[in-house]
């Protein structure tokens, strides 16, 4: 995908081309210029706290607390040395050397910041044009077709797999290619087919309104797969719904209502009698530290009755609304129709999906929750990162 070469070729030219052209440094910092312009600032206690002899190997855990560093460290001296940083400490005659590639890829300025930024692809309906596709014979094997098929997850929040065996499980399977499979309330895995007077809708026939799944759960599953075992004669085509593409449309063309959105949190509960009462009380929109979009939580159907202050709700109501409507917006609804074989994957917290009503025939899939974390972590290591 061109998203990740591109990404991957910037990495290999930041290792070949950033050293170190010249250090200064004040008693309580040091400012490293790199030979193609960029300067970053280190501050003392920054430094001391990582020096690689505090770890148990170099990408190991640390030795010590912060509660035992001195609390205002000072440089005596700072160098370059072999192409690599030399600071020798004044208190404790404590001396380390930085690997200058180690340095530039943990620099603290606002440039190397941002190219630490997650990723990320905003897409609309244009994406069902070329869905993010990995073929499971290639992706089972591993190695780079695993990283490339596990990077549209991280990039696009979606992905699709064609060529999966249409067998009772193989959803699982899947997910022990990367990571572990998150057992709910439904079980290991699920059965998503036709049944007479179902507890979730989702067992009917019927077309299913744009969600994310599980928002009553805390941690809500961080991502979902559905296998296609058997597919309907008529309709049934899958949707999926960039959920951050919508809440930035949201933010740009209504930024009172996106906050109200990200201000308030709104109970879900999933009642099924004698069984489970599970609930959630969580932002429409979260917001990380930056004010970014973290994660999206949708679901009309599992819904609680709003719990906010009298003077909130009308207006949370048309915040909600118009959400809604971006949400179900055709121009932003990938469409797509499951064969036997195929499965996708989408990023709970980021893209909804629905389905539209089917009519003649069985139609058969299996889903499972796995998370995130376990998706990422396999992904940097294929990278090698
Ligand atoms: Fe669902």
């Amino acid at each position: 995908m061109a998203v990740v070469e591109a990404s991957m070729a910037a990495r290999t030219r930041e290792r070949e081309f950033a050293s170190i052209a010249r250090v200064l440094h004040g008693s309580d910092e040091v400012t490293i210029e790199w030979t193609d312009g960029r300067q970053s600032r280190f501050a003392a206690i920054w430094l001391l706290d990582n020096r690689p002899d505090g770890r148990h190997s170099p990408e190991g855990q640390r030795l010590f607390d912060v509660a035992e560093l001195p609390e205002e460290p000072t440089i005596a001296a700072a160098a370059l040395t072999g192409g690599n940083l030399r600071v020798e400490f004044a208190s404790g005659g404590t001396t380390a050397v930085y690997a200058a590639d180690w340095l530039r890829r943990h620099a603290l300025d606002a440039a190397s910041r941002a190219e630490r930024q997650e990723r990320r692809r905003l897409w609309d309906k244009s994406l069902a044009a070329n869905l993010p596709t990995g073929r499971y014979a290639e992706v089972a094997q591993g190695g780079r077709a695993l990283a490339a098929w596990l990077a549209h997850v991280r990039d696009c929040g979606f992905a699709l797999l064609t060529g999966v065996p249409a067998e009772s499980g193989m959803v699982c399977r899947v997910i022990e290619l990367f990571g572990c499979v998150r057992e709910t309330n439904y079980g290991r895995l699920f059965d998503v087919v036709s049944v007479e007077n179902p507890a979730n809708l989702a067992y009917t026939g019927l077309a299913l309104g744009n969600h994310t799944d599980n928002p009553y759960r805390d941690p809500v599953p961080q991502l979902q797969l559905l296998h296609c075992l058997e597919a309907a004669e008529e309709g049934g085509e899958s949707i999926a719904v960039d959920g951050f593409f919508a809440a930035d449309r949201l933010r740009r063309a209504h930024p009172g209502d996106f906050a109200l959105l990200t201000r308030h949190a709104v109970p879900f509960r999933y009642v099924e009698k004698g069984k489970v009462d599970l609930q959630c009380t969580a932002p429409l929109i979260k917001l990380d530290a930056d004010g970014q979009v973290r994660a999206v939580r949708y679901n009309n159907r599992s819904a609680a009755p709003f719990d906010l202050p009298e003077d909130v709700i009308v207006p949370y109501y048309r915040a909600y609304r118009r959400f809604s409507r971006l949400l179900h917006e055709p121009d932003a609804a990938a469409g797509f129709k499951l064969g036997s074989g195929d499965l996708f994957v989408v990023d709970n917290q980021r893209v909804l999906h629905g389905r539209r009503g089917f009519g003649k025939g069985r139609r058969h899939l299996q889903g499972a929750y796995s998370d995130k974390d376990g998706l990422l972590s396999k992904l940097r290591v294929l990278e090698g990162s």
